[in-house]
C-alpha cells in the first residue's frame, strides 16, 4: 500500500529535500542525538498517515505500529469521529482560559472521568497538557495537601529505581533513570528511590517459588528511615514501562502499598500515563490491581494522542481538603495553603479541543469495549509469543499485562546472562523496521522488546508481529553466537 497524503501537504514549498534539511539543521527531537542526522543517509522516520495499527512513511512504506505512537494511540489511527469532534470544538470555541473559566467539553469530561475513575466516586479532575505535567501536578498537589493539614515538612517522595515519570524537574526527580537525571542536579530535594518489583531479575527472590515481597519490605524500611511523617507521596506505575513492561512480583504488592499509605498518611499515586485508558484490559489500570489510590496521573491514551491532554484524578476526600478554611491562628504556610485552592495552573490544561477529542475517544473506548479487547488480544498475543519464542535461546522472559507486553532478550537463557550493547539493539530495531514493524527495544535496564500496539490490533497483525520477532531475534542470536547451539536447534 502507498501513502495517499502528500508529504508536503502543510506547505507545498517543503519538498522532501527541504524537510530533510530542516531535520538536519533546525528540528530538535526528544532524547535524540541530532548530530547523527548530519549523515545524509540517516533521517528519522517521517510518518504521514495512519489507519488502525498501520502507519505509512513519507516514501509510502507501511509499518505495524507496535509502539502505538509512544504507548499512546490506544484507539488506533484514522478515527474520524475524534477528528470531527476536535474540528467542531475548534470552530465553536477554540480556547477557554482555565484560570477560573471552563469550556463545556472540559466540564463534561471532568464529570465523566470523575464517575468512571476507581477512586470511590465523585473524583475531582485537574487537567494538564501531558504526562510530565500530570506527575508534576500530582506531586505538588500531595505536598500542598499535607501543608493544608499542618505538615509542610512532608516533602519527601518515594518512587522506584529505573522508573520513568517524565522530564520536568519534579517528575525527573522521581525518575529512577540515572542517565536521564545526571545532567540536571541537584534535583528536587527529598526524592527517594526504592527497588523495583521485578520477578525475573529480583535480587531477593527470583529463585523462590513465588514472590516473597521483600521489595515491598524495602519500601516499608525506607519509609521508616525517612520518617513516615516526612513522606508526602509514593508514586508508581501499575506495570513499570522503563526496564521493559514489568508488573509487580506479587498481585497484592499494590494492596500492601495502599495499607502502608493508610497507616502513615502518605498519598498513593498511581502513574497511569501509559497503563490507563484500556491498556491493561481495564479502563483504569488501578482496577486491574483492585486498588484505590489517592491520585491517578494520566495522559497519552486519554485522547489516544489525537490532542495533547493529561489529568490528575483525585479522590474526593483529598480534593475536599483544598476547601478547608484558614484561620489567623494557623502557621503562615498552612494559612496560605488553605487560601485559593490548589496553587498551580497551566494555560493549556484542559484545552477545549483536547477535551472534545477525549470525549469522543472515551465514547469509542466504551462502545467498542477497547479495554476488553486489550485483555482478549493481549492474551492472544502473549500465547503466540510464548508458543513461538518461549524456548528461544535469546528470550529470557515474556511478561506484562493486557496489551503491554515485554520480551526480555538475553545472551544466555540458562544463566539469564544479559547483554548491554546499544548498537546491537539499534541494529535489531532497524531489522524489525525493515520488515515493517515499529517498536521499542528498551535498553534502560536489561534489553526488552516491548509490544504496546493500538488496542484495535487484529489477530493477523499479532501473528505478523510475532513472525517478525522470531526472524529478527534469531538473527540477533546469530550475532550473539547463541543460535546454532544444540539448545537453540532443539528450540527452533
Ligand atoms: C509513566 C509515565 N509517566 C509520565 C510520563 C511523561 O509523559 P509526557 O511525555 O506526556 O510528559 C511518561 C511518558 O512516557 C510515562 O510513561
Amino acid at each position: 500500500m502507498t501513502a495517499t497524503t502528500s508529504p508536503n501537504q502543510a506547505d507545498p514549498a517543503f519538498d522532501t529535500e527541504r524537510i530533510e534539511s530542516a531535520v538536519r539543521d533546525n528540528a530538535w527531537l526528544h532524547f535524540t542525538q541530532m548530530a547523527d542526522y548530519q549523515d545524509p543517509d540517516r533521517r528519522p522516520l517521517m510518518l504521514v498517515r495512519g489507519e488502525g495499527t498501520t502507519v505509512w512513511d513519507i516514501d509510502g512504506n507501511a509499518y505495524l505500529d507496535l509502539l502505538a505512537g509512544i504507548y499512546s494511540v490506544n484507539a488506533g489511527y484514522g478515527r474520524q469521529r475524534i477528528v470531527d469532534a476536535m474540528a467542531a470544538q475548534a470552530a465553536e470555541m477554540p480556547f477557554v482560559n482555565p484560570f477560573g473559566y471552563i469550556s463545556v467539553p472540559t466540564a463534561v469530561l471532568a464529570d465523566r472521568l470523575g464517575d468512571l475513575a476507581p477512586l470511590g466516586g465523585e473524583a475531582r479532575v485537574f487537567f494538564t497538557s501531558g504526562g510530565s505535567e500530570s506527575v508534576e501536578s500530582a506531586l505538588k498537589l500531595a505536598k500542598q495537601y499535607h501543608t493544608i493539614h499542618g505538615f509542610p515538612h512532608r516533602y519527601k517522595t518515594i518512587s522506584r529505581r529505573v522508573a520513568y515519570h517524565g522530564t520536568t524537574m519534579g517528575a525527573l526527580s522521581v525518575n529512577g533513570l540515572t542517565d536521564a537525571r545526571s545532567a540536571f542536579g541537584p534535583l528536587v530535594p527529598g526524592a527517594r528511590h526504592a527497588p523495583m518489583s521485578h520477578r525475573y531479575r529480583c535480587p531477593y527472590c527470583q529463585d523462590a517459588a513465588a514472590c516473597t515481597n521483600v521489595c515491598y519490605d524495602e519500601i516499608e524500611r525506607l519509609v521508616e528511615f525517612e520518617g513516615p511523617d516526612q513522606v508526602a507521596a509514593i508514586i508508581m506505575e501499575p506495570v513499570q514501562n522503563a526496564g521493559g513492561c514489568i508488573p509487580p512480583g506479587s498481585p497484592d504488592y499494590f494492596k500492601k502499598i495502599r495499607k502502608l499509605c493508610d497507616e502513615t498518611g502518605i498519598l498513593m499515586i498511581m502513574d497511569e500515563v501509559i497503563c490507563g485508558f484500556g491498556r491493561l484490559g481495564r479502563l483504569f489500570a488501578s482496577e486491574y490491581y483492585d486498588v484505590v489510590p489517592d491520585l491517578i496521573t494520566t495522559a497519552k491514551g486519554i485522547t489516544s494522542s489525537y490532542a495533547p491532554l493529561g489529568a490528575v484524578l483525585a479522590r474526593k476526600a483529598i480534593a475536599d481538603a483544598f476547601a478547608e478554611p484558614a484561620s489567623e491562628a494557623m502557621p503562615r504556610p498552612v494559612q496560605a495553603a488553605r487560601k485559593g485552592g490548589f496553587q498551580h495552573g497551566l494555560t493549556f490544561g484542559g484545552h477545549p479541543v483536547s477535551c472534545a477529542a477525549a470525549l469522543a475517544n472515551l465514547d469509542i473506548m466504551l462502545e467498542e469495549d477497547l479495554p476488553g479487547r486489550a485483555e482478549a488480544m493481549g492474551a492472544y498475543l502473549r500465547n503466540a509469543l510464548e508458543a513461538t519464542l518461549g524456548n528461544h535461546p535469546n528470550v529470557g522472559d515474556i511478561r506484562g499485562v493486557g496489551l503491554f507486553l515485554g520480551v526480555e532478550l538475553v545472551a544466555n537463557r540458562e544463566t539469564k546472562e544479559t547483554f548491554h550493547d546499544n548498537a546491537l539493539l539499534a541494529w535489531l530495531t532497524d531489522q524489525m523496521r525493515d520488515r515493517g514493524l515499529i517498536l521499542r527495544n528498551d535498553s534502560r535496564n536489561d534489553p526488552t522488546t516491548q509490544l504496546c500496539p493500538p488496542l484495535v490490533i487484529t489477530r493477523e497483525e499479532c501473528d505478523r508481529t510475532v513472525g517478525i520477532l522470531e526472524e529478527t531475534i534469531t538473527e540477533l542470536g546469530r550475532k550473539l553466537g547463541t543460535v546454532g547451539t544444540a539448545h537453540a536447534t532443539a528450540a527452533n
